[in-house]
């Protein structure tokens, strides 16, 4: 959602003459587009920004301003503290004030600091310009729903980003559209809990996200759908049976469980058990048996016990996955799960990320070379590293390399699956 919000932000500060540039030397502003999310998110800002003020210092000596902005979550939760600490910064901007980026930064040209940490994400799309600009593109994300009405204990956004906000079906299909005009193959639609999705649509009503994919599948250019990320509690009948029946939904889903312990999920308000999730994927498979199955897990929740963790890898075991994000559990400021006792030790933290870890990358290779001696169709988005090569994706999001002209790109072709390497496959055309 960051890629997409930066993109946003860049395409808002056109008007103004602004273009993207790769140096920070160059940089006549410079944004630090921030997650929340991560360890220490705040502290990384602050570290970074020490970076920033030489760079500004640098240019200073040649007679060259800079503006530096802060955006994203962590200036959503720090607010007026990053401007009383780093007095470097000209904006802090949060999520939901994106489309007022070129207002603050025609302000900062007269010497105003500016705080804008407004919630109403329903301003916000209405007002950034149409997507018309930018490179061309094979895939894009396109966000549809922003907040979390969640609260699971351990996580900050629901603070960060607010209640659960939908975009209309009909200003999400115009975006989708556009997109397709300028060449897009593949769409991605984002929402920190992407299928609690429920936009109101113009003719009175309310579409969930499998409406609103199925309306999107309509799009002749656009190949293929894919969105993310999902709470096991919010999939519904009609979403699962759109993996059996929409052949532009690619078979690959993101669905966190957090930890296989059913004390510790509703210790961390997961709203689920561990034979909820497993039945949940149990029925998705049945319609869509070679699902590729991604997820996120948490080690060493506060109270988590040697039990427990044996509960998240019998589960990883079970289910098995194409694809994972683990972590250490990392109390975060103002969380519930912050303010509990029983937190486990570091040492036992990063033993059990390790044996998880491990099992995971087995998971993930077994998966990889399932698909070995298969035909699949690969969309192709780029050049190879080597020459005379291109690189593209299988329906199960694994990057897939060939020989082949670059006149591939933004098109999709079958391709034999040869090898599976470290972090890809390779295959040949025929
Ligand atoms: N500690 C560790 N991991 C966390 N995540 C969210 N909050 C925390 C935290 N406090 C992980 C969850 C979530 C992913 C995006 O980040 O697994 O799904
Ligand atoms: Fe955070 Fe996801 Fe839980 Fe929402 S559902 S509180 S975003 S972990």
């Amino acid at each position: 959602m960051n890629a997409y919000d930066s993109e946003r932000m860049a395409e808002a500060l056109a008007p103004a003459g602004f273009e993207l540039t790769e140096a920070m030397d160059d940089a006549d502003l410079v944004i630090l587009n921030t997650c929340h999310i991560r360890e220490k998110a705040a502290e990384k800002v602050y570290s970074e920004l020490g970076r920033v003020r030489l760079t500004k210092e640098a240019r200073k000596a040649h007679g060259r301003d800079t503006m530096v902005a802060v955006a994203g979550c962590v200036a959503q939760a720090e607010g007026e503290e990053i401007i009383a600490r780093a007095p470097v910064v000209d904006i802090v901007v949060g999520p939901q004030s994106l489309h007022r980026l070129a207002d603050l930064v025609a302000k900062a040209s007269t010497g105003k600091r500016s705080v804008e940490t407004e919630f109403p994400a329903q301003d916000k799309f209405a007002a950034l310009p149409q997507r018309a600009t930018g490179k061309r593109q094979t895939s894009a994300f396109v966000t549809v729903q922003e907040g979390c009405d969640k609260f699971c204990t351990f996580c900050v956004v629901p603070y960060t980003r607010g209640a659960e906000y939908s975009r209309s079906p009909s200003e999400i299909v115009a975006e989708v559209e556009r997109l397709a005009a300028r060449g897009v193959r593949e769409v991605t639609l984002l929402g920190q809990n992407v299928n609690a999705y429920h936009g109101d649509a113009a003719g009175g009503g309310t579409w969930g996200l499998a409406r609103l994919l199925r309306r999107l599948g309509e799009i002749p250019s656009i190949a293929r759908l894919r969105f993310t990320t999902s709470h096991p509690r919010d999939m519904d009948d009609d979403l699962i049976a759109l993996f059996g029946d929409d052949e532009k939904l690619m078979p690959y889903l993101h669905l966190p469980f957090q930890a296989g312990s059913d004390r510790i999920l509703g210790a961390m308000n997961r709203k689920h058990t561990a034979e909820e999730y497993e039945g949940l994927i149990e029925r998705i498979r049945a319609v869509r048996p070679d699902l590729a199955l991604s997820t996120d897990v948490i080690v060493g929740f506060p109270g988590e016990t040697d039990a427990d963790f044996e509960d998240t890898l019998s589960l990883v075991r079970r289910v098995g996955f194409a694809q994972a994000f683990s972590f250490k559990y990392s109390a975060r400021p103002g969380t519930p799960a912050a303010k509990l006792e029983d937190q486990v030790p570091e040492a036992a933290k990063k033993e059990r990320l390790a044996a998880l870890q491990a099992l995971l990358e087995e998971s993930r290779h077994a998966f990889d070379r399932s698909v070995v001696g298969r035909r699949l169709p690969v969309l192709f988005e780029g050049k190879g590293r080597k020459p005379g090569q291109v690189t593209g994706r299988s329906p199960y999001l694994q990057a897939v390399h060939v020989e082949g002209p670059e006149a591939l790109i933004g098109h999709i072709a079958e391709v034999d699956i040869r090898a599976a390497g470290p972090n890809s496959l390779t295959g040949v055309m025929n």
